[in-house]
């Protein structure tokens, strides 16, 4: 089973049901309500060793924070969309923005956190 179809099951979102879709792809561009994002960006002019070391870096966080009783969602659409972050933050000029990550708390009893993914496709 794929992650999506299988996280879109958990979330009781019918096939075609695009409110129902709407609304998970606001919980998602509003990072699940975490406390805490983390928007990670790489330098234009080193980029392949920058991608690099912002996924090892990435994958760092995400085992200290588990290690630290905290729960994490890499978030790859985060990085579709730049332009509000601009109004927020000093961007140096040219910086790549690659992803974000949503930490806090994990909160158990949302649906969203109860979708366990298979680590091997069947
Ligand atoms: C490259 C990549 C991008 C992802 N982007 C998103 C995203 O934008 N939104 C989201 O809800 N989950 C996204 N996910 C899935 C979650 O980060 C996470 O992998 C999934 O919930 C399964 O978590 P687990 O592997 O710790 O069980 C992405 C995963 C990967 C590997």
């Amino acid at each position: 089973m794929t992650k999506g179809k299988g996280l879109y099951e958990t979330l009781g979102i019918a096939r075609g049901g695009m409110q129902a879709w709407g609304d998970a792809m606001i919980q998602n561009f509003m990072f699940f309500d975490a406390s805490v994002v983390i928007f990670i960006f790489i330098h234009p002019r080193i980029m392949i060793t920058a991608l690099v070391d912002s996924v090892i870096m990435m994958q760092s966080l995400v085992l200290s924070a588990k290690n630290r009783g905290l729960g994490t969602c890499p978030q790859g659409s985060l990085g579709m969309w730049r332009s509000p972050l601009k109004e927020h933050f000093d961007i140096p000029k040219g910086y790549k923005l690659v992803c974000g990550l949503a930490l806090d708390y994990p909160k158990e009893d949302e649906k969203v956190n109860q979708y366990r993914p298979r680590k091997t496709e069947s």
